[in-house]
């Protein structure tokens, strides 16, 4: 059985007060007899990093980074390694979000790159990819994705391809109040699962998470999530708040 993941990505929020009041609000209402093929993931900012750990240690809760250098370690001013993100125990950490796609200017190569270092360091990595709006109007948006993932991920080998979880954002969902319809993320996710087959055999492509991101809340989750292609979510804004990240939660 393929593994399910509800994962928050706080981007670049929270003071370290707010940030320990919500880890362990999230930690202390998590429910127990959680299923144990379903994962919750909160990826904080990278200076809660340790706070984060500690508060999982012991608990249900995994902790994920949401970038990391494409080095293994220098004088890159700055920038966190996928080493020390190992060092506190992070299990997963986002790789190649839009918003660095887009402010960072970030190449499939880059983000390829950055696949690597975070799973030979043992870090998971939950890559995005997904369409801007015009992609999807010009209907381009199985072509960009395509791409995306070819360039970013089909160096893999199949045993590293593994600890790759998929997470599929269209642009113009993200942080829009506009989700994709769950018809729209079954499509694309079923065409995901189609290309990592075509890669790397039925086996894999059926043990491959694949996560929706994109204005996903307790409202529209459970829909989302009935579709037999979506093992998921990647939730920004609403994994802010821990009673609508548990509402999500418990949608799966
Ligand atoms: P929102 O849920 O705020 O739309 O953000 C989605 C996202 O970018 C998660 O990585």
């Amino acid at each position: 059985m393929r593994k399910k993941i509800i994962a928050g990505n706080w981007k670049m929020n929270m003071s370290f007060d707010e940030a320990e009041d919500l880890l362990f609000n999230i930690v202390d209402k998590l429910d127990p007899n959680l299923p144990k093929n379903i994962e919750v993931v909160v990826c904080p900012p990278a200076i809660f990093m340790e706070l984060a750990t500690d508060v999982a240690d012991d608990s249900l809760m995994k902790i994920g980074g949401q970038n990391i250098s494409n080095h293994e370690s220098g004088a890159y001013t700055g920038e966190i390694s996928a080493s020390m993100l190992g060092s506190l125990e992070v299990d997963y950490c986002i790789i190649g979000h839009s918003e660095r796609r887009k402010y960072f200017k970030e190449s499939n190569q880059l983000i390829g790159e950055k696949v690597t270092v975070a799973l030979k360091n043992g870090i998971k990595a939950i890559f995005c990819c997904g369409e801007l709006l015009n992609e999807r109007e010009a209907q381009n948006h199985f072509a960009i994705v395509k791409t995306q993932i070819e360039e970013a991920l089909f160096h893999l080998d199949e045993k590293s391809f593994r600890s790759v979880v998929i997470a599929y954002e269209p642009v113009w969902a993200i942080g829009t109040g506009v989700n994709a319809t769950p018809q729209q993320a079954q499509e694309m996710h079923a065409y995901i699962r189609k290309l990592i087959s075509g890669k790397y055999g039925a086996e894999i492509a059926d043990i491959t998470t694949i996560l929706y991101g994109g204005s996903c809340n307790s409202q529209n989750a459970k829909e989302l999530f009935a579709n037999p292609d979506v093992d998921g979510g990647l939730i920004g804004g609403a994994s802010l708040d821990a009673e609508e990240f548990l509402k999500i939660i418990n949608s799966i």
